[in-house]
């Protein structure tokens, strides 16, 4: 697909397909191959290295000198926009929900290595925080690029439709669905806008890991069709045209229950392959669950896309080994 828009290389692309044989065996039923968006590279990692190539890239192209973004305190996205900043020898500057935490640990020590300041946001919304940091960044005559929650717009986006791209060229195998965590559902958005342009007819199911349903489909439809508009294309892509289960919320955002403590352990001891906490151990417990309860067909071949995450498991070890 052709898209005229800079990117600045920041990722190891292709990621690798490889089978789960022995995770499929243990489940009994679906085949189920895996997509390793963990291993792209930038300091550890995941899926928004892959956005951060288009953002970065707008920043560099607007004279920024500064990126700002926001997240939860284990935010991934934050993390790999700290390195993406380091690499290209910017200025980072976190906003972080609520008060900074007793430890140091996981994603927040990996920020702090990576030279990023960090602001946490107390009561206050990230976005308000934000907001303020441009302003008076702009007032000492920075030029700072203020970067969505999770790199979530239809910049970021395109990445995900040119990794539809990157899978159907790198694999042969014909995937009735592809699983993975959604949150600010720019991943699902570019899934989704890749999957249209390129005529990929299997499911784009994303698992919510915070959003209720709706709200969820509410986020990524628009997303997905401004990223359709930036290749040329149109689509009426509305909340029917996504994919999404919001039944594997748990106790909400972040914690940890026993349905995600197995699916790490399940993907640990049969592959050799580490999940994180908060997102991929969230989605995959979703993915077994429905393979068990036959939701997704014996017969079927399922791509689990790993979005990484796994700095956080160090912030979680108490809660792991109970
Ligand atoms: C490891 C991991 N997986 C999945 C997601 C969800 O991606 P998106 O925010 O694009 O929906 C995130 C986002 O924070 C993440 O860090």
């Amino acid at each position: 697909m052709e898209i005229k828009l800079p990117r600045t290389p920041l990722a190891h692309l292709p990621t690798p397909v490889t089978p789960l044989e022995r995770l499929t065996q243990a489940l009994g039923g679906a085949r189920v191959f895996i997509k390793r968006d963990d291993l792209t590279g930038l300091a550890g990692g995941g899926n928004k290295t892959r956005k951060l190539e288009f953002l970065v890239a707008d920043a560099l192209a607007a004279g920024a000198d500064t990126l700002v973004t926001v997240g939860a305190a284990q935010s991934n996205h934050c993390r790999q926009t700290a390195a993406a900043a380091a690499s290209v020898g910017m200025r980072c500057i976190l906003v972080l929900r609520g008060d900074p935490p007793a430890g140091c640990t996981g994603n927040i020590l990996l920020d702090r290595l990576l030279g990023a300041e960090l602001r946490f946001s107390g009561q206050r919304s990230r976005e308000e925080v934000m907001d303020e940091i441009v302003a008076s960044e702009l007032k000492q005559g920075r030029n700072p690029y203020p970067i969505p929650l999770g790199g979530s717009n239809a910049l970021g986006a395109v990445a995900f439709a040119l990794a539809v791209e990157e899978l159907l060229w790198q694999t042969d195998v014909r995937f009735d669905r592809i699983i993975f965590a959604s949150s600010s559902g720019g991943t699902q958005a570019g899934l989704i806008a890749g999957a249209h342009l390129l005529g990929f007819h299997g499911q784009i199911l994303g698992i919510s890991v915070d959003e209720p349903l709706e709200r969820l489909k509410e986020i990524v439809a628009p997303v997905a069709r401004e990223t359709i508009r930036l290749f040329g294309g149109s689509a009426a892509i509305g909340i029917a045209e996504v994919d999404a289960s919001a039944d594997y919320l748990g106790g909400g955002y972040g914690v940890l229950g026993a349905p995600e403590r197995e699916a790490i352990r399940l993907f640990a001891r049969n592959e050799g392959i580490l999940l994180d906490p908060v997102y991929t151990g969230r989605a995959a417990a979703g993915m077994i669950d429905m393979i068990r309860r036959g939701v997704i067909g014996k017969d079927e071949v399922i791509l689990f896309w790993h979005t990484g995450g796994t700095p956080a498991l160090w912030a979680y070890a108490d809660e792991l080994l109970v």
